[in-house]
């Protein structure tokens, strides 16, 4: 299970006039009990369906057998996708893929082809992967909600014709679309050229769909274990339904960072990973904090950090800049290799206090030396310590972040699963594309 340490969030412990005392405590009781019942009528007009998603027995039906097939006959998958439909696989794959899997042999990946996601659409990289792989043995996947995204179009239409000048007419075998069962401009070439398809729940936003076929199919396509992903939510979503804030960690953690910003003017929320697979968790949380609350004025702006990099890159404005920062350390308790490789074993005297650790005892000290010295400077953080970083913990810290922005939504006031801001720059790109 996930440990959430919430102490150093605390006025008692942090002392100082930034950190939670108990009176924002019984604020913000005061106010549990309304955005629980938000959020309960968010879950049954199924705008907050991804609480309830995850319970279906069908949730990765279809999907390990399909997975299957496109491992067994492709070298490469390749998604396009974007945001949302982007973000929470390559989450995924960084956390629970072993480190440089495309430089893997075939069968140091046990026989599951290459990953590459394709979330941006500058011309010099995906001209780059077009010809690196060789695309008669690449699987597309092609993921998009609304079917309107005009960066997933485009990649889309390149890859489509270049299948279709190389394939000539079993062009689509190299497809799979994942999209809406019935609305958008996907669904009906699905139909029409017989491709192969997942759909995503009509409600299903982007942000919070990775425990969908969005990332739960290529993930499994390279082999992660999407059952253990799957349970990993559904035990946290158990653990995180009291409508008491003592017992309810989401609700704690949605409703503290509600306090600090509103309050305390804390107007930053810096997430700070101390581990190279979980470093894209801080990507996949900044999109997820940022597009449901950032409404109305409202929000508090996320930031992402890396242990122990950005200790010699942030860390000196987050101890001595404006106290306006809540942080976040993800901690791995046990890594996977502790093997001889990340063992110092001569150092010279002036190092000696290294001698026989392995780097990450080193890592976890820094990450617990940082805590312990935001604490000095008055700076309230939090910590979530994964005992390892696998399919369980990683698939529980997905629905932990989700039930908190769904709950801090509620606090807020707004609408967390829409994205109105996203809007306008969508119809001025085609206004502009249009034009020229
Ligand atoms: O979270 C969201 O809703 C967005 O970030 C979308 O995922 C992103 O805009 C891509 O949209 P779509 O999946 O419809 O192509």
């Amino acid at each position: 299970m996930l440990k959430v340490d919430f102490k150093n969030i605390f006025e008692e412990t942090v002392g100082g006039n930034k950190a939670i005392s108990k009176c924002d405590v019984q604020e913000l009781e005061s106010k549990v009990p309304a955005a629980h019942e938000k959020i309960q009528d968010w879950r049954k007009s199924e705008d907050a369906i991804f609480y309830d998603y995850i319970f279906r027995d069908d949730i990765t039906a279809g999907i390990a057998e399909t997975a299957e097939k496109i491992a067994s006959n492709f070298e490469n998958v390749i998604v396009l996708g974007i945001g949302g439909s982007a973000l929470g696989l390559r989450c995924a794959a960084q956390s629970l893929l072993p480190p440089f899997w495309n430089m893997l042999g075939k069968d140091s990946r046990k026989g599951k082809p290459r990953l590459f996601v394709c979330d941006n659409i500058d011309s010099d990289s995906f001209a780059a992967l077009m010809q690196l792989v060789d695309i008669a043995k690449s699987c597309f996947i092609v993921i998009s909600k609304s079917g309107k995204t005009t960066e997933t179009a485009a990649q889309f239409f390149i890859v489509a014709s270049r299948l279709k000048k190389l394939l000539g007419q079993s062009w689509s075998k190299n497809l799979v679309i994942i999209t809406d069962p019935k609305s958008g401009e996907l669904r009906p070439m699905v139909e029409k050229e017989g491709i192969t398809s997942f759909a995503i729940p009509p409600k299903l936003g982007g942000r919070f769909s990775v425990l969908s076929p969005v990332g739960l199919f290529p993930a499994a396509c390279v082999g992660i274990d999407i059952e253990n992903l799957v349970a990993g939510a559904r035990e946290m979503a158990k653990r995180c339904c009291s409508p008491d804030l003592k017992s309810n960690p989401a609700y704690a953690l949605g409703g503290y960072h509600y306090i600090l910003d509103t309050e305390k003017k804390m107007n930053i929320s810096v997430m700070m990973p101390y581990s190279d697979a979980l470093s894209l968790a801080s990507d996949w949380y900044v999109q997820l904090w940022a597009e449901s609350l950032g409404k109305a004025g409202r929000g508090q702006t996320p930031v992402k950090a890396l242990g122990a990099t950005d200790q010699h890159s942030q860390v000196q404005l987050y101890m001595e800049g404006p106290s306006d920062k809540v942080f976040t350390f993800l901690y791995v308790e046990k890594f996977s290799s502790r093997n001889e490789e990340t063992i110092v074993e001569e150092p010279s005297e002036a190092f000696s206090y290294i001698k026989e650790r392995t780097l990450s005892e080193i890592l976890n000290a820094e990450c617990e030396a940082t805590i312990g010295a935001l604490t000095k400077m008055n700076r309230p953080s939090m910590k979530i310590s994964f005992p390892n970083v696998d399919a369980l913990h990683l698939g529980e810290f997905f629905m932990f972040y989700q039930i908190a922005t769904a709950f801090a939504g509620a606090l807020y006031g707004i609408n967390p699963f829409d994205q109105p801001g996203v809007e306008l720059g969508k119809i001025l790109t085609r206004e502009i594309l249009t034009k020229r």
